[in-house]
Parts: structure tokens; sequence; C-alpha cells
């Protein structure tokens, strides 16, 4: 058994599904059901023994206690967190609320749990942590790009409450020898992804017929991993990695945000052939992110010389896969898009007027 945090969002529920397709151990899966946790990520596994989901909160230290004495989980991934930049940046409080002091109650949670162990159980037990390049901060157009030594320099506030966490995962290994491991990966997409992050949010915008808001010049560079792959590279560093040690995952694919949103395009003329006129009619240059990060980059040969791990989807079959998927689930896309999704849509994008 398992105990997972965040498994209702876009990467914990993709890595729920395909952890229980691929063996037999249980999953408890914990998850508050913010805007972005959604029980429908989940039906397939309505009725399955292996997954038991709790509603609550990681900052809930009783609970997470009374979960960890009933299970025994050999190990906790934790995905849990608040995951926006944008919403960051309008309002950081819930950022250092789940993401420092949730970290926190599950690290004490965690450790009293793995110090009453013994044998083979306490050897065994495994703390993994999911983070992100974005601690490491913004690169030049020439850097290399970002390995596990880099010094941290987050910008945001999203990424600040990240690096909190890395600090407070590494010191409860440091400190108290709690046995973590520690990932930081690059953007993910796929199935399942709350229309509020770059990649399906341009979708969803494209298939209405709404405009695709491209913040700044759109040159910003990201680094591109297919979800499965991310999640691939979790149960890897799990099985595999050593005890302390951090592992930066990427997809060697780095582009700029313009080409993304105009792959998208080409693909929806290709798979809509019937929509009004070329999707890239609907791009639209606005107000740029503040503080927003140039380029982000991974260096990602340490999780491949030390657990075998690369990516196994290239850019082009990934985003295929994903603007189907898309196409497919266009009730999914309809039921997230509630009255507190337009909430957010226009508190986001109404100050960002076209600039070009
Ligand atoms: P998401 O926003 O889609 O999902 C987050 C999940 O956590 C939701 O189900 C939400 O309900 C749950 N949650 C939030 N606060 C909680 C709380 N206090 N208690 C319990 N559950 C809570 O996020 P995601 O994109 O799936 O990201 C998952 C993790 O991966 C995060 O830690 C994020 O920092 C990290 N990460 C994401 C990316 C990416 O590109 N999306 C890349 C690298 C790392
Ligand atoms: O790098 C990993 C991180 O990637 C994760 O830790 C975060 O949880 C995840 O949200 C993501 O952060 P980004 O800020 O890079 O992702 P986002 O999809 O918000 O934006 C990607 C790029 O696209 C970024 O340069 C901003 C730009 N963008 C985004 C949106 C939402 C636009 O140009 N227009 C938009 O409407």
């Amino acid at each position: 058994m398992i105990l997972v945090t965040g498994g209702a969002g876009f990467i914990g529920a993709n890595f729920v599904l395909d952890w229980l397709a691929a063996n037999d151990e249980g999953i408890v899966n914990l998850d508050a059901l913010t805007y972005a946790g959604n029980r429908a990520n989940l039906a397939s596994l309505d009725g399955d023994a292996r997954h038991h989901f709790v509603h609550g909160d990681i900052c809930d230290r009783a609970l997470v206690d009374r979960l960890l004495a009933e299970h025994r989980p050999r190990a906790i991934v934790h995905f849990a967190a608040e995951s926006h930049v944008d919403r960051s940046i309008h309002g950081p409080g819930d950022f250092m609320r789940t993401n420092v002091e949730g970290t926190f109650a599950l690290l004490e949670a965690a450790r009293t749990y793995w110090s009453a162990l013994e044998g083979a159980e306490r050897e065994g037990f495994r703390f993994l942590h999911v983070s992100t390049d974005e601690v490491y901060g913004s690169l030049g157009p020439k850097d290399p790009a970002f390995s596990e030594t880099t010094a941290y320099a987050p910008n945001s506030p999203y990424s600040a409450s990240k690096a909190a966490s890395d600090h407070l995962v590494r010191a409860w290994h440091h400190t108290y020898g709690l046995p973590v491991l520690t990932t930081n990966c690059s953007n993910n997409y796929g199935p399942f992804q709350f229309p509020e992050k770059l990649i399906p949010l341009m979708i969803a915008n494209a298939i209405d017929g709404r405009a695709l808001p491209v913040y700044g010049d759109g040159l910003n560079v990201r680094d591109w991993l297919y979800v499965g792959d991310h999640c691939a590279a979790v149960r890897a560093v799990l099985a595999r990695g050593r005890v302390g040690e951090v592992y930066n995952i990427g997809g060697w694919n780095e582009k700029p945000n313009r080409e993304i949103v105009d792959t998208i395009c080409a693909l929806l003329d290709e798979l809509r052939p019937d929509a009004a006129g070329p999707h890239t009619r609907l791009i639209t240059f606005v107000k740029d992110r503040p503080g927003h990060d140039r380029r982000y980059a991974i260096d990602a040969r340490k999780i491949e010389r030390e657990l075998g791990w690369r990516p196994a989807e290239t850019f082009e079959s990934g985003i295929r896969k994903t603007v189907t998927w898309y196409l497919e689930h266009l009730d999914w896309v309809r039921d997230v898009q509630s009255g507190a999704y337009r909430d957010w849509m226009a508190r986001n994008y109404a100050s960002r007027e076209t600039h070009r």
C-alpha cells in the first residue's frame, strides 16, 4: 500500500491510474478536492477495492496520522499542491498554506510513523516529494540547463513555496534521517490537465473559437514532458532512487510558447476541418505575467544514468494524443468550466489588455 496526496489532480490522477493499471498494490489517495481536484478523473476506478479515496487536507495532521496508522503504507508520494503560477500572483496565501505548511505537516506525520517502524518496514519506507524545475529560477538563452546542483532562485510565489517545501524535505532527511526522495520536473501536459495551464487552455479556447492569449512576446521557453513519462519517472525514483537524492525530470524538449500554440492550432486545423478558418486567427498577444521566467531547461542525465529513465513520447506524439483526448472528452472540459472557472478567467485575463 502507498499513500498518494493530490491524486485527484492532473499529475496525481494520471499517476494513480497508471499505477493501478500496472500492478496490484493499493493506493490511499488523500485529496482536498480544491478547484483543481476532480473525482471524475478517477471515475474509471469506481468499485476498484485497490483505490481508497479520502477527501481531506494534508494540513490535517490528525487525519494523516490516522491514515498512516490504519493503512501502514510503505511510501508516501506527495503531489498535493497549489500549482498555478498566475493564481499564486493573484493570491499567494493558499500556496503558503498547502505547499509549505501542508508539506511540513506531512513530513512530521511521516517522521512519527517511520520512527515507530522496525526492521525491513523501516528500511524500505520512502517519502517521495514531487517538485518543480521552477525552483531554479530563470535561464538566459545560452545558459546550461538546470542540474540537480543548480542554486535555487525561485521568482514567483508558487516557485518560492515549492522551494520552501523542497528545503523542508531536505532538512527532514539531514536532521532526522527520514528516507526522502525529491523530483524536480519540467512542464507536464496530457489528459486531465485543468484548462488554466497553457496547453489545455489553448485547446479549450480554440475549440470554442475564443481568443488564444499569449503572454508578452510569446518567446518564453519551457521544457515539455508528457504526463505519462513523468509518472514513469516517479515510479522509477520510488523503486530505485537513492535515499536523500534529488532527480531532475525533463523531456529534452525546449520550445517557445508561440511554437506550442502554433502546433496546437495546426493539429486542430487537421482534426476539425469544418472549423471556420485556421485556428491561428485566434492568437492574441496580451500583457505579460509579472516576473515571467524567460526560460526553463532540464538536464535529465542523472535519472537516465542511475535509473535508466528516458521519456518514451516525443512532443509530436504526446501533443497529438493530448489534443485528441480533449476533443474526445468535451464533457469533461464543460464540467470543469464551471462558474468558478469563469470567475478565474475573468480575473486573470480581464486585466491583460491586448498589446499587439
Ligand atoms: P493540480 O493543481 O492539477 O492538482 C493538485 C491536487 O492537489 C488537486 O487534486 C488538489 O485538490 C490537491 N490539493 C491541493 N491542496 C490540497 C491540500 N491542502 N490537501 C490535499 N490535497 C490538496 O497540480 P498538478 O499539475 O497535478 O501538480 C502536481 C504536483 O506536481 C505539484 O506538487 C506540482 O508542484 C508538481 N509539478 C507540476 C508540474 C506541471 O507541469 N503541472 C510540473 C512539475 C511539478
Ligand atoms: O515548470 C514546471 C511548472 O510548469 C509547474 O511546476 C507548474 O505547476 C505548472 O503550472 C507549469 O508552470 P508554468 O507557469 O510554466 O505553466 P503555464 O501553463 O501557466 O504557462 C506556460 C507558459 O505559457 C508560460 O511561459 C506562461 C505562458 N502562458 C500561460 C498561460 C496560462 C501564456 O502565454 N498564456 C496563458 O494564458
